[in-house]
């Protein structure tokens, strides 16, 4: 039975060049898990887009002197053109800034309101007076109230990930001018985040299969009591409001929009496919799922703040599960675009394949614990497990069926309980990969591919077909046989990982054709393959 799953994902935002840690915290396992869920024939709806709106851009727009405009459109090209080079499976990747998104922001906002759950307060925010501007979020920096950390920006501790009201850092700075900034009082929009406590709590509670790290974090959060919070800052750049209440000057904020998008991009994606009501069928439908694949620092905003905006909308879905990973670290530290600390996207790709870059990150996602990458790391991976057990193995079974089995495949002849072993092996990896990429396990499903590759390795070894080859020609053909239907198995396994090597197998094998190990086609040419994978020299990479 073909199941409806939405794949959402984190929409980064389009201030600067992402890093491989956002890459191997959303995009990547987003798209390992949507290939694999299309796989098994579910209906994936895959959607995400440029985050911006946010003080973020404005900043970066500050510094460069440019418009937002400018910072926006050339992040999300780049975004774009990396996405197609690493093999991002997107049904939809669009941006904020659309006409669409900016409508179904102000609906989603209009019934809250409605409904009572958006009510007016005044409050005292930062203000510079030399620059004559209010400053939200990002545009103060200060130490965090929480745990003294002295880098902490406007809106969230990168240290403790608490997610802060700029007026509650000590000893606070303007980005603008260097200058301590004042309180002043400003009339802002309020989401009673409050009124949800306990039915987000009740929620919560009851989630079955959540990666413990994300639910003790939301647990943790809700028993501190929920905040009431600010939908609304003194900004040029951002949503417009569909009630003019407030008077100029003031525009929705990034964090009540941006979750929004995953419903916009829905509708998006609806009206271009033909039928503008498609959207329904993942978001009303009871028996569809929904997976949000975001970092750890965006927890808070996708498992108890988005959960909440539903709730108070009524009607449609709230997230199956939220597979949060932790962080990628370089020598300790996390990575981070705006610091400038980590392997940029584009440095990954001018300096290794991207299947290379998919399995190097994919084995060693923070699933639950930050999780440290190096290029050394990397070349170490491709080069002694993707090169080593996997491309090896495709290529030298090939080309020795290429030389010995008269260009094609055969018909084998009995199969020793030896032979029956390893493709009992291959059958069952994939129905524990199977269960694997259920649990959104990804790096976990990835080793059983391996494990198998591994065990096709050590079949040959104890078989020697180029010595049997010349003793005994059936034989040797019909462990050559066995070998490839190994592989035949193994490579589906591998499919969601390496799309593009994948791909390049199809053309020989043939298409995969739903979750298993078909059968080998006896008369399908074979002719000597090229490397399915190149070894990296990082002398020569960089
Ligand atoms: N742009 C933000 C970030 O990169 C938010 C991403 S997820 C969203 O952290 F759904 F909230 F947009
Ligand atoms: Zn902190």
């Amino acid at each position: 039975m073909s199941k409806p799953i939405l794949v959402a994902v984190a929409w980064p935002y389009a201030s600067g060049s992402r890093h491989i840690g956002h890459l191997a915290g959303a995009y990547l396992p987003a798209d390992i898990f949507a290939r694999q869920q299309r796989m098994i024939g579910n209906q994936v709806l895959m959607v995400s887009g440029s985050d911006v709106h946010g003080t973020p851009i404005t900043v970066r727009a500050d510094e460069e002197g440019v418009t937002p405009q400018d910072i926006v459109d050339r992040y999300h090209s780049e975004f774009v053109r990396q996405w197609d080079e690493l093999g991002i499976s997107w049904d939809l990747f669009t941006s904020t800034g659309t006409k669409n998104h900016s409508e179904v922001t102000q609906d989603m906002f209009m019934r809250h309101l409605e409904n009572g759950h958006i009510d007016r307060r005044v409050s005292e925010q930062f203000y510079d007076p030399q620059a004559k501007r209010f400053l939200p979020d990002r545009y103060v920096e200060g130490t965090c109230p929480y745990c003294g950390y002295s880098e902490a920006r406007g809106a969230q501790c990168d240290n403790c990930g608490r997610t802060l009201d700029p007026i509650d850092l000590i000893d606070p700075r303007s980005k603008l001018s260097g200058t301590t900034p004042e309180p002043r009082e400003t009339e802002h929009f309020y989401f009673r985040l409050s009124d949800f406590q306990d039915q987000l709590e009740a929620w919560l509670k009851t989630r079955q299969g959540w990666r413990n790290h994300v639910l003790n974090f939301c647990l943790g959060w809700i028993e501190e009591g929920l905040h009431d919070r600010a939908i609304t800052r003194d900004i040029e750049w951002g949503i417009e409001l569909p009630i003019n209440d407030l008077g100029e000057g003031k525009r929705i904020y990034v964090w009540y929009d941006a979750v929004i998008g995953y419903l916009s991009a829905s509708k998006e994606w609806a009206a271009s496919s033909g039928d503008p009501e498609a959207w329904r069928l993942w978001w009303e439908n009871p028996d569809a799922e929904s997976y949000y694949f975001v970092g750890k620092d965006n927890i808070p905003f996708h498992a108890i703040f988005w959960p909440a905006q539903l709730m108070a909308y009524g009607g449609l879905n709230l997230p199956t599960n939220v597979p949060a990973n932790q962080y990628v670290t370089f020598k300790g530290g996390k990575a981070s675009a705006s610091r400038g600390i980590g392997l940029t996207i584009q440095a990954a790709l001018d300096s290794f394949e991207p299947d290379a870059i998919r399995y190097a990150l994919a084995a060693s996602f923070p699933e639950q614990a930050d999780t440290e990458i190096s290029d050394e790391e990397i070349a170490r991976r491709v080069n002694e497990e993707l090169v080593a057990t996997w491309g090896n193995l495709v290529n030298s079974v090939l080309a020795m069926t290429a030389k010995n089995c008269d260009g094609h495949i055969l018909e084998p002849g009995h199969y020793t309980t030896e032979d029956e072993a390893l493709l009992e092996k291959v059958d069952a990896g994939l129905v524990e990969a199977a269960k694997q990429f259920e649990a959104v396990e990804l790096r976990a499903a990835l080793r059983s591919a391996m494990s198998c590759a591994q065990a096709a390795n050590a079949y040959l070894n104890a078989t020697e077909p180029w010595k049997m080859i010349k003793v005994d020609q059936e034989r040797g053909r019909t462990i050559l046989h066995v070998a490839l239907s190994a592989i035949n198995g193994v490579r589906v396994m591998f499919a969601p990982f390496l799309p593009f090597s994948s791909e390049a197998l199809s053309g020989v094998l043939g298409p995969i054709e739903g979750w298993q190990r078909s059968e080998l086609v006896t008369g399908t040419p074979i002719s000597k393959p090229a490397p399915l994978f190149a070894k990296i020299d990082l002398n020569e990479a960089s």
